[in-house]
């Protein structure tokens, strides 16, 4: 837009087009729809009904028939993905976190059940150690020091058994150097061409977490163990385009920034960096500020919600992975 084409006031009252609803949705710059959402899923062991997770009201931990169903109501809602978080019993954590590879934990259990009850909906399947490892950390840790190439040996391992389970999405949170190129070459070597890679490629080291550490029960391990020394530092921004150009390189499919609203300037800068579909995390701690402030009627929470995935959608997201995902999909049915 040049300053020519800006016509001067009065001949240009831009409140003109915002008069009426239905002229506002014509010339809506974005839309958000049931197809940009991804579903974040906690898995639990047994068969009990639904465990609240009390940071993230209205969050339940769900036992394997409820995660079927929970896939069958992301297809009814036309939500495309769902992502799946797994809550590992302490006597199924260890030093090496080799419950991660073993092709009968509970994440790979969970996608072939739901691979055949639902086929119709993606699987997308987290690639780190934090639920299997027992001081919480994404990677091994010897004295102290938490191990790149170690790690992403055994995050290679895990990703094989996700593949061979069915998953469609393999999304790697650890933020290991290189392991998006390791991954890669395993999976075609393994003939498991066509999984897909959606990196979490400028995943910070941030404080809105917490919950989801409840969630998944690696809060404990860590204690106060920050992750630092491998997540991104949220002070920097040109250093995410590194890290998106080297997953690029590597073989990933799409991207993923996270947390979302704090890093919108980083969503905006790597999608029009790469043009790679480009996803945002609006991250447990996130849900938890809405729910809290709603539930102190202090904000309306289905405004504030669906404001706040258009948000991702101007700065430029593909997509959003969201605990909201099935109330915005409902909400949108509504318009
Ligand atoms: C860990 C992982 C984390 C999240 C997704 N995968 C937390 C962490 O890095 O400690 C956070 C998701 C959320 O807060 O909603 N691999």
């Amino acid at each position: 837009m040049t300053k020519d084409t800006i016509a001067p006031y009065p001949a240009a009252r831009l409140r003109r087009l915002r008069q009426a609803a239905w002229s506002r949705r014509l010339v809506a710059e974005h839309t958000l729809s049931p197809a940009d959402l991804i579903w974040p899923v906690f898995v639990k062991e047994g068969s009990g009904g639904p465990d609240p997770v009390p940071s993230m009201p209205g969050v339940n931990r769900l036992a394997l028939n409820d995660v079927v169903r929970a896939a069958e109501e992301a297809v009814t809602l036309g939500i495309p993905v769902i992502a799946l978080f797994p809550e590992v019993p302490g006597d199924r954590k260890s030093d090496d976190a080799r419950e991660a590879y073993n092709p009968d934990n509970l994440v790979c259990r969970a996608v072939r059940r739901i691979k055949a009850a639902v086929p119709g909906v993606g699987i997308m399947c987290d690639v780190a150690l934090d639920p299997f490892n027992s001081a919480g950390h994404d990677g091994l840790v010897r004295n102290g020091e938490i191990l790149n190439d170690e790690t992403v040996e055994v995050l290679v391992k895990q990703a094989l058994v996700q593949a061979e389970a069915g998953a469609d999405i393999l999304a790697p949170s650890d933020m290991m150097d290189g392991r998006i190129g390791a991954i890669r070459h395993a999976l075609e070597h393994a003939g498991h061409k066509h999984t897909m890679i959606m990196s979490y490629t400028a995943k910070y080291a941030s404080g809105f977490y917490g919950p989801f550490r409840d969630a998944i029960g690696s809060a404990a391990s860590l204690g106060k163990s920050g992750k630092h020394s491998y997540q991104m530092n949220p002070a920097n921004a040109d250093e995410a385009l590194r890290e998106a150009a080297q997953d690029v390189a590597e073989g990933a499919d799409m991207l993923i920034v996270k947390p979302g609203l704090p890093y919108l300037d980083v969503l905006y800068r790597i999608k029009n960096s790469f043009g790679l579909p480009t996803f945002a995390y609006q991250v447990s701690g996130e849900y938890a500020m809405l729910q809290a402030a709603a539930a102190n009627g202090w904000l309306d929470l289905d405004h504030a919600v669906m404001e706040s995935l258009t948000a991702f959608k101007r700065a430029g997201a593909d997509g959003i992975l969201t605990y909201f995902a099935p109330m915005a999909a409902r909400l949108l049915r509504e318009y």
